[in-house]
């Protein structure tokens, strides 16, 4: 069962926070199992803060009990925990599926040590299967997705029920899919500078590890720093 699997990724991962950490949560399915695992260990964390990555997570976190701090007010975090899209092996990762991957980046920049949880269907040997999400600021719509189109990619505006689907800061995301996936990392520099583009799905070096869990075994991928 998938569940399962991100469960005791999610379980493995919260094992990882220490009392007084300041930790960092990600949005998503996954995440929102480990959230319920630093619920389940509050009373050994009691000197623990936490800050959220999106709206959802933060009240799926005031729900379950566990504090959450103002981001805005602090510059750097011990651990951040987040889900992922695609995971190569690397540890290059896809994320924004969930639509939070703007603030997922700045926490994850903010951050001593990320980790990822993912099920294995996130496991992959080339980054590119799943879309690469592109948030915009609304006012650059057509110029940025031209921008993208003469990138190579098909980006598809992401929709909601009464129209574009808005991030937690109003913008709109451009889902994009590649005929043949560049090379990341040119892909990373050429997205950034595009004016209008205030993040993409791109996480390139900010994961420090993952854990994957496939038909109940839980895998840790640690970052080579050698
Ligand atoms: C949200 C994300 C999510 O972490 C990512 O999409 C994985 O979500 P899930 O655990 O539901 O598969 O990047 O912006």
């Amino acid at each position: 069962m998938i569940d399962d699997d991100k469960r005791i990724a999610a379980e493995d991962a919260v094992a990882e926070i220490r009392d007084g950490m300041l930790v960092g949560i990600g949005t998503g399915s996954t995440v929102a199992f480990a959230i319920r695992a630093i619920a389940a260990r509050l009373p050994e964390l009691r000197q623990a803060i936490f800050f959220a990555t999106s709206i959802a997570t933060e009240q799926a976190a005031r729900d379950a009990g566990i504090p959450i701090g103002r981001f805005a007010r602090t510059s750097r975090l011990d651990l951040t925990i987040d889900g992922a899209d695609e995971i190569d092996p690397a540890l290059r990762v896809i994320k924004g599926a969930g639509g939070a991957l703007l603030r997922e980046k700045i926490v994850a920049a903010a951050s001593e040590r990320m980790v990822v949880i993912a099920d294995g269907s996130k496991q992959v040997e080339r980054l590119g299967t799943a879309p690469l999400p592109v948030e915009v600021l609304p006012f650059a719509r057509g110029f940025v997705a031209a921008r993208l189109a003469a990138l190579g990619a098909e980006p598809v505006l992401r929709m909601a029920d009464e129209g574009s689907w808005r991030s937690d800061q109003g913008n709109i995301i451009f889902d994009c899919h590649f005929a043949s996936f560049p090379d990341p990392a040119g892909l990373a520099v050429a997205l950034q500078a595009i004016p209008g583009v205030m993040g993409h799905g791109l996480f390139l070096r900010e994961v420090d590890a993952a854990y994957i869990a496939d038909r109940g075994t839980v895998t840790k991928m640690e970052r080579n720093t050698t």
